[in-house]
């Protein structure tokens, strides 16, 4: 089975075709990263511009690498939902129409599910059920991987995504966006006992996230020392902010799984990249005899490849879409309406 996917729902325009569920023939992905660097975040028209020039050489690219013409593929999947609306609708207006002219079924694709896929794509004997934690830069959930369409969330965020956190607290220290991997990078040089965080506890659910006040723990930090002519060593406040997020993502995640049963635990979402978080969580599994799963770093961040191979799962598990597909913008896990 072939199947090709595209990708456009926030700052990467990418194609990919996959064969037989896990196999990527293909992975084309450019980003607008340096584009949206100048504005210090992503501007959403921007966005979806950028798409619009790019989607078809990105797809025709990517069906040239995997050797492979449109009328070898089984199906066209696309991700509608979520994401920033305008950069959507490019994706999906050009799936739908592709699919039209090569007469081919088109299939949704939820963007976190398809973040979560990305481990099937890297660890070949993974399948469900299990547990999954998805830090990105709009999301934090943690989600019961019920089947390989099937998901239930036990936690989220209650304000800000990890990813978000990770970003914002950048920002306050004068990195360029997206500022995660500047905090990951200069974290390998400090001291991540250096600073003592906060740990927000949201009350009354045991299994969401709060990154909001951990955030502004770190502006107010910034903005004291600045205005007492203080320096703040960065790579110390860098590694200790990498140290709070992982081992608050890494108790939730264990306790998550105690509670629900789980010893089966996988990463996945952009903030899967950063070093803490996949050292902190694996060796926390390592230490209860937990499989744990991660993403190889080229299919952390948004990609084509996990749209193409949850779309061959969406496709086998018949949910296909008509020719009414719209893109939506926000949409929870556990109620996908394809
Ligand atoms: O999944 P993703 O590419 O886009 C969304 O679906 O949101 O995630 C992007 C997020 C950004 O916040 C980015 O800073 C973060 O993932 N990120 C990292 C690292 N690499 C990417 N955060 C921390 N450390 C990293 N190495
Ligand atoms: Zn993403």
């Amino acid at each position: 089975m072939l199947i090709l996917g595209i990708e456009s729902s926030c700052d990467e325009t990418a194609a990919s075709v996959c064969e037989d569920f896990r196999n990527i023939r293909s992975s084309v992905i450019s980003t607008q990263i340096e584009e949206h660097k100048k504005y210090g975040g992503v501007v959403p028209e921007i966005a979806s511009r950028r798409h619009c020039e790019n989607i078809l050489a990105v797809t025709k690219q990517a069906l040239k690498e995997a050797n492979v013409t449109l009328a070898d593929l089984d199906g066209i999947a696309v991700t509608y939902a979520p994401g920033l609306i305008g950069a959507l609708l490019v994706g999906v207006n050009f799936a739908k129409s592709l699919a039209f002219a090569a007469e081919k079924p088109l299939i949704p694709v939820h963007h976190i599910a398809g973040h979560i896929a990305a481990n099937y794509i890297c660890h070949k004997e993974l399948e469900p059920p299990y547990l999954c934690i998805v830090a990105s830069g709009a999301h934090s959930h943690l989600i019961e991987v019920l089947s390989y369409t099937e998901f239930r969330v036990i936690g989220r965020t209650r304000d800000d995504a990890a990813g978000e956190c990770f970003d914002k607290c950048a920002r306050a220290m004068g990195f360029p966006y997206p500022g995660g991997v500047h905090i990951d990078k200069a974290a390998q040089n400090g001291n991540p006992a250096a600073f003592k965080l906060p740990h927000p506890a949201v009350a009354g659910t045991e299994f969401d996230f709060s990154f909001s006040g951990l955030k502004t723990s770190v502006i107010n930090m910034l903005h004291h020392a600045d205005q007492k002519g203080e320096i703040i060593d960065k790579n110390d406040l860098s590694a200790s902010i990498q140290r709070t997020i992982s081992e608050i993502i890494t108790e939730k995640t264990i306790r998550a799984a105690e509670e629900y049963g789980y010893k089966k635990i996988a990463l996945a979402g952009g903030v899967s990249a950063n070093t803490g978080v996949r050292t902190a969580l694996g060796t926390a599994c390592a230490k209860r005899g937990f499989e744990f799963y991660m993403p190889e770093l080229k299919l952390c961040g948004d990609n084509a490849a996990m749209i193409a191979c949850q779309g061959s799962y969406n496709f086998a598990a018949g949910i296909t879409a008509d020719e009414s597909l719209n893109a939506v913008a926000t949409m929870p896990m556990d109620n996908i309406i394809y």
